[in-house]
């Protein structure tokens, strides 16, 4: 049976968080699609289990402080979706950021912090072999629009104790991710060691801008809706945003820098910087309205923050500069 060959193929990839050892399939059957709907694998040396749930393996609770993330990328599955949107925002930020070749057959990426995978389809497009990670339930959502490729594995895990392998992957992947950890150096150190030596490393980062962050309305809101519930939260981000939608739109095109008046006003809108319908814009908004004001962790970097950061992890070729998310870094592990 392929499909439960590729299951048991992806144990491959993966390995125990406590004790880095192999882990097998302790309990569950392959479904009719050959696929594990629910089960448990286990380590072969410290005989921990961790549960198959949804087809996904789960190496942290469902529910933890990324849980808001879990309601949006569940909310909005498709919303950022080059593929439902119909224009190229995700695929050219990719592989612009990562400078990867469009082909990447052969090669093992592994994807962390992957919501609800946007990016995990451009990076299943290469016909790499991709593993996608992410510590909210948002993997669910992913799961649907990317699970079932036979080039791709979601797992929920955590950045802090990633359940794969070692000195393993050509590509590791952390975009729009790092700020929203509480130990950000911690989280960055993490993703080296997957990398195979000569192995490819690329995140970005929120970057630290004094003026922006002590005057920006968001920072001192967020003290009281990251501490709220996230259903409360959200229910409160759509109503605002669509009973501001038309004054944000007006002054968007009448007011000089209406832009950064609306992001002021907590309302994402990018009307005119993408090519989309209005109702996509909407969504998009309600969207990042509710990205910027929920999250536990929002924690931005500098660059030479960053830089130090690549030289600690021994990481070589190492490009720093303003980008996408605020700061994009790239860096290489030395060829053994
Ligand atoms: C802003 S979203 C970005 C998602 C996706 N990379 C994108 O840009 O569309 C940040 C993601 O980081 C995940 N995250 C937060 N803490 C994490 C951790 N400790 N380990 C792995 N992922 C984490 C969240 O669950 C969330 O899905």
């Amino acid at each position: 049976m392929k499909g439960t060959a590729m299951k048991m193929e992806h144990l491959q990839y993966l390995a125990c968080p406590s004790c880095r050892s192999d882990l097998t399939v302790n309990k569950g059957h392959p479904g009719p699609d050959g696929r594990l709907e629910t089960g448990e694998l286990r380590c072969v040396r410290c005989l921990a289990t961790y549960p198959v749930e949804k087809y996904i393996p789960r190496f942290v609770p469902r529910e933890n402080y990324a849980s808001s993330f879990g309601l949006e990328w569940n909310t909005h599955a498709r919303t950022q979706y080059d593929s439902y949107t119909g224009v190229n925002v995700s695929e050219h930020r990719f592989f612009d950021e990562t400078k990867w070749p469009r082909d990447l057959k052969g090669q093992t990426l592994l994807e962390v912090g992957s919501g609800a995978g946007r990016f995990t389809e451009q990076a299943a497009s290469t016909g790499a072999m991709v593993v996608s990670l992410d510590y909210s339930y948002a993997v669910e959502a992913n799961y649907q629009s990317n699970g079932k490729k036979d080039n791709v594995l979601i797992v929920q895990g955590t950045v802090y104790s990633l359940p794969v392998r070692t000195d393993f992957f050509d590509k590791v992947l952390c975009i729009g991710v790092l700020q929203h950890t509480p130990d950000v150096k911690r989280s960055f150190l993490s993703l080296a060691p997957h990398l195979k030596p000569g192995g490819s490393l690329v995140i970005d980062v929120y970057r630290f801008n004094p003026w922006m962050w002590c005057f920006l309305p968001r920072r001192w809101v967020r003290l009281i809706t990251k501490r709220m519930d996230p259903h409360r939260l959200y229910r409160w981000c759509d109503k605002y945003v669509r009973a501001t939608w038309g004054l944000s739109g007006w002054v968007n095109q009448h007011v000089p820098l209406g832009r950064l008046v609306n992001c002021w006003a907590l309302i994402a809108d990018y009307r005119g910087v993408f090519n989309l319908p209005d109702h996509l814009h909407l969504q998009w908004a309600i969207l990042d309205t509710f990205d910027s004001l929920s999250p536990r962790y929002d924690t931005p970097q500098s660059q030479r923050t960053v830089r130090r950061w690549f030289a600690e992890a021994g990481l070589q070729k190492v490009y720093v500069a303003r980008g996408y998310n605020g700061i994009v870094g790239r860096g290489e592990k030395p060829p053994a």
